[in-house]
Formats: C-alpha cells, sequence, structure tokens
C-alpha cells in the first residue's frame, strides 16, 4: 500500500512575518489550518499511513493537532527537517517510515479541490514515478514538464528562467519504492537543496516517468505569497458558502471512505467545540 509524505516545513520567507507567529502549513486557509488540505487529498487516495515531516520548532503544533491519527482512522507519524535542504529530503528523512512502499510526496501548503479521480487512477496504475502538469500563466514560478506531441516527457526543469512550456508540475508526487535510495544519491543543487526535479529526472532518464495533465475539473491552488494565500481562503470560502459541503472536512472524509464508522463520526462531531462544525458532521447522511 502506497504511504503518504507531507512535508510541511520550509522558511516560509514571503510570509513573514506571517510565518513568525506559525508555520505557512498551519496558517489558516479559510476556516481550517492549511494541512487540512494535502492531507484530505492523501485521504481521498485512501492513504492511511502519512509521515508528516516539518521543522523542530514547529512538529510539536502539529503532533497537538493530529496525535497519532487515530481518530480519523490514521496512523500518522512525525519527523523532522532539521534545515530545509530541499523537497527531495523529504524521501531520505521518510525511508524508515515508508519500509520499502511507494510513497506519494504532497507538499503542505499545496491545494486541490475538484473530482480526485486522476489521483486515484495514477496511484493505482503508477509504475515508477508519476507526476502532474497543470497550465500555469507564470511559468517561471513553477516545476515546469515539457512534453513532446505523444505526451512524452521530454524536461523536467525548476523554475526555469525561459521555461520551455506553460505546463507546472504541482506539489504532489507518486514514486515506487526506489525513491529513498535514489534520493540518498543527489547531490545538492547550487542553492544548497536536494531538489525534486533532479529526483524526478533520475526516472524520466530511465523511461519510469508518467505525467498526467490534472483536468479542467481541478483546481490547484498555491499559497505561498499573502495573495495566494487570500485568494486560496476566498475560493474555499466560495466553494462552501455556495454549496452545501465543506472542503478538507477530514472527519467527514475519513467516514466517507470507511475509515471511521458512524458512531466514531457522531462521537467526533458531539466532541467539536465549534458547534456548527458539530452540526455538519452529524448531518451527514449514512454511507
Ligand atoms: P517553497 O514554497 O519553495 O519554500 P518555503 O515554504 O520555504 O517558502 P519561501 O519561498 O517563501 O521561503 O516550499 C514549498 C513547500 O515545501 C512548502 O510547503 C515548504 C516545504 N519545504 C520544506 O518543508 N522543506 C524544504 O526543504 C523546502 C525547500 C520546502
Amino acid at each position: 500500500m502506497t504511504r503518504g509524505i507531507i512535508l510541511a516545513g520550509g522558511a516560509g520567507t514571503r510570509l513573514d512575518p506571517l510565518t513568525r507567529v506559525a508555520c505557512k502549513q498551519l496558517l489558516p486557509v479559510y476556516d481550517k489550518p492549511m494541512i487540512y488540505y494535502p492531507l484530505s487529498v492523501l485521504m481521498l487516495g485512501d492513504i492511511r499511513e502519512i509521515l508528516i515531516i516539518s521543522t523542530p520548532k514547529d512538529l510539536p503544533m502539529f503532533r497537538d493537532l493530529f496525535g497519532d491519527g487515530s481518530s480519523l482512522g490514521l496512523s500518522i507519524e512525525y519527523a523532522e527537517q532539521a534545515e530545509p535542504r530541499g523537497l527531495a529530503e523529504a524521501l531520505v528523512i521518510g525511508e524508515a517510515f515508508l519500509d520499502g512502499s511507494p510513497s506519494c510526496l504532497v507538499l503542505g501548503d499545496n491545494l486541490f479541490h475538484g473530482n480526485l479521480d486522476f489521483f486515484r487512477a495514477a496511484l493505482r496504475e503508477n509504475t515508477g514515478a508519476t507526476v502532474f502538469a497543470s497550465e500555469v500563466r507564470d511559468p517561471e514560478r513553477f516545476g515546469i514538464v515539457e512534453f513532446d506531441e505523444a505526451g512524452r516527457v521530454l524536461s523536467i526543469e525548476e523554475k526555469p528562467e525561459h521555461p520551455k512550456s506553460p505546463y507546472a508540475v504541482p506539489g504532489l508526487y507518486i514514486f515506487d519504492p526506489s525513491a529513498p535510495a535514489r534520493a540518498r544519491g543527489l547531490q545538492p543543487s547550487g542553492r544548497g537543496e536536494l531538489e525534486i526535479a533532479d529526483l524526478i529526472c533520475s526516472y524520466l532518464e530511465e523511461g519510469k516517468l508518467t505525467a498526467r495533465m490534472l483536468g479542467r475539473g481541478v483546481a490547484w491552488l498555491d499559497t505561498g505569497t499573502p495573495d495566494s494565500l487570500l485568494e486560496a481562503a476566498n475560493y474555499i470560502a466560495t466553494v462552501q458558502k455556495q454549496g452545501a459541503y465543506q472542503v478538507a472536512r477530514l472527519e467527514e472524509i475519513a467516514y466517507q471512505r470507511g475509515f471511521i464508522g458512524r458512531a466514531q463520526l457522531l462521537e467526533q462531531a458531539a466532541g467539536q467545540p465549534n458547534r456548527e462544525v458539530g452540526r455538519y458532521l452529524e448531518n451527514i447522511p449514512a454511507r
């Protein structure tokens, strides 16, 4: 079974001084801490064994928030990243936790909303590594994937000055069990980081990389700057006020995916200090 890693460290300099109070992934996106959203994506992919990686300073707050994960029918473990030495270091830190399993790495500041069938299909069908691609207007800010006419990946570049395509790679990656050993073998880049692009390239060179387009039905939001954080909050608020359902209400997802039963859901509902959330959970129809 695929195990999940949420990378939730980093410096968060673009959100300073907010990130002096709490790290980026604990800041609010409308009515929930940011990390709820990437965690909900793993849960919707039926991934129940999860490692949260953060800084020594912030890790205790994640522990307080989720504990061992059992109230959500999950098993959550924690590990420190002492310094922000790059996204690929998550696979090195997570090696013992993964214990030879395939993995799904999600960045703690990436939000996805919409139909996640593409993700479930990718988890089922991955051989090697799978990344996703989403057309963006400002490709120099992202990791960029270039395709040929047949949809085969030609290159992956991190924040290129002259992007070869408009397709950005969101912070959601699926790897076979060889990822930790590959990550261990990487050399730090010029900026001193183990680059996720280099890890992905090692699969590309062996013809083991798949890239799948995110469909139009999926919104991918990044939250690294004050503007994108505000836009993400407004997006979630609009979705929740417009419709009858909430995004990333973790207890609801745990129930829907069968991780917890009705009694446990109602127990969670009764224990909510926020009565509005409690009522929402009580009113979830039986499966
Ligand atoms: P970035 O947005 O690249 O970096 P950052 O969060 O440190 O922010 P800033 O650029 O404003 O300083 O990181 C993407 C995500 O990965 C984010 O959730 C932080 C996390 N991250 C780590 O946990 N460890 C790391 O070593 C790096 C580079 C990022």
